[in-house]
């Protein structure tokens, strides 16, 4: 029997990076056992933290140790160092390009350009980048189809949560029409934490310290990333073809403790929910809001980073889906989950 070795290039090599090259470190023995999935990662370019590129595999423990002590991976023994994203895309031996690098949800970029990089030179492309399927998705399936490549993006809705997967695969043909949740952890950790008398400063700042909130968490508070996926839904499930800016969308920002604390007395809870429904007519309206959600309600009790999705189907009436929205391991996995769809779809013939 050959056994295929997937060569893995990272591009980013952040929060979600390391927590998914921790989780190939963990799992290295049952992936192949289990799996037939056997992998080197052979470069990380990281704007911030420096490159190196090496044929025969990097060593991924020292890596870790490595960025964990300086912040940096400049200091890897070895390897090709200075490579940047493109480079790295185009010119390692890499057949398979993890674009975890940050999300700017206004152009999509650098992302988008990472993405069709990598089709063109014919290599399969994971993201948890919520900007290249957000604003381009339709254009890059083109490219990918066209190319005869693959491209998953299981982690732009809820993280490891198999959100897109339930959707795509599991309810394919049940006749999703509507799809409603939470869909921001930041968020949904802030209010939480107001609940509990926590400032929303420092709320949101033990968010940003947890590993929730974007590198710019304005997109989190403002609504916009919840906008974002709830644009990817729309688009990917409902066949919307939405702009992103196309959705009304209101944030958390003037939710004050006050608010918290008499919507409770009231038998509420504020939630930020995100909707998207699909009319009789083909049109499909989607939208971003705080709601006062009763107490009684199931997305009520959806607490800290944990997000829930509800699909409003045609056969099986309202399946939901609950888990977290966030998060190193967590986002980290769902790169697996697309890495294993990849390698079961292109190694069994
Ligand atoms: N900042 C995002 C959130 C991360 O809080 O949900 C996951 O997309």
């Amino acid at each position: 029997m050959i056994i295929m070795v997937t060569r893995i290039a990272l591009i980013g090599f952040g929060v979600v990076g390391q927590g998914f090259t921790k989780i190939l470190l963990e799992q290295k023995e049952s992936l192949k056992t289990q799996h037939g999935f056997e992998y080197e990662v052979v470069a990380i370019s990281d704007t911030m933290k420096g490159s190196v590129y090496d044929e025969n595999g990097l060593d991924l423990n020292k890596l870790l140790e490595i960025v964990e002590e300086t912040g940096e991976i400049n200091s890897y023994p070895g390897g090709i160092k200075g490579w940047d994203s493109l480079k790295t895309i185009n010119e390692t031996n890499s057949d398979l390009i993890v674009e975890v690098a940050w999300t700017d949800l206004t152009t999509g970029e650098p992302a988008i350009s990472h993405v069709k990089a990598a089709i063109n030179c014919n290599k399969h492309c994971v993201m948890t980048n919520k900007g290249p399927i957000a604003l381009a998705v339709n254009e890059l399936e083109a490219l990918a189809k066209d190319k005869g490549v693959q491209i998953r993006y299981e982690g732009t809705v809820m993280s490891g949560t198999p959100a897109l997967n339930l959707a795509m695969l599991t309810l394919a043909g049940s006749g999703i029409y509507k799809i409603q949740g939470i869909i921001n952890g930041t968020t949904n950790y802030i209010l939480s934490e107001m609940e509990k008398g926590l400032g929303y400063d420092e709320a949101l700042k033990q968010a940003q310290d947890l590993g929730y909130a974007e590198a710019d968490p304005t997109a989190d508070v403002g609504g916009y990333d919840a906008l974002g996926k709830i644009v990817i839904l729309a688009n990917v499930v409902l066949g919307a073809n939405l702009k992103k800016d196309d959705p009304p969308c209101e944030g958390i920002t003037k939710i004050t403790l006050d608010d918290v604390n008499s919507a409770l007395e009231e038998g509420f809870r504020w939630k930020l929910i995100a909707s998207a429904e699909l009319h009789d007519d083909g049109s499909v309206e989607a939208s971003v809001a705080p709601k006062k959600v009763p107490l009684s309600h199931p997305l009520a009790n959806v607490m800290g980073p944990t997000n829930s999705l509800t699909f409003s189907t045609k056969y099986v009436d309202d399946v939901t889906i609950i888990g977290p929205g966030a998060g190193k391991e967590a986002t980290g996995f769902s790169v697996l989950i697309d890495v294993l769809d990849i390698h079961r779809l292109t190694s069994y013939k």
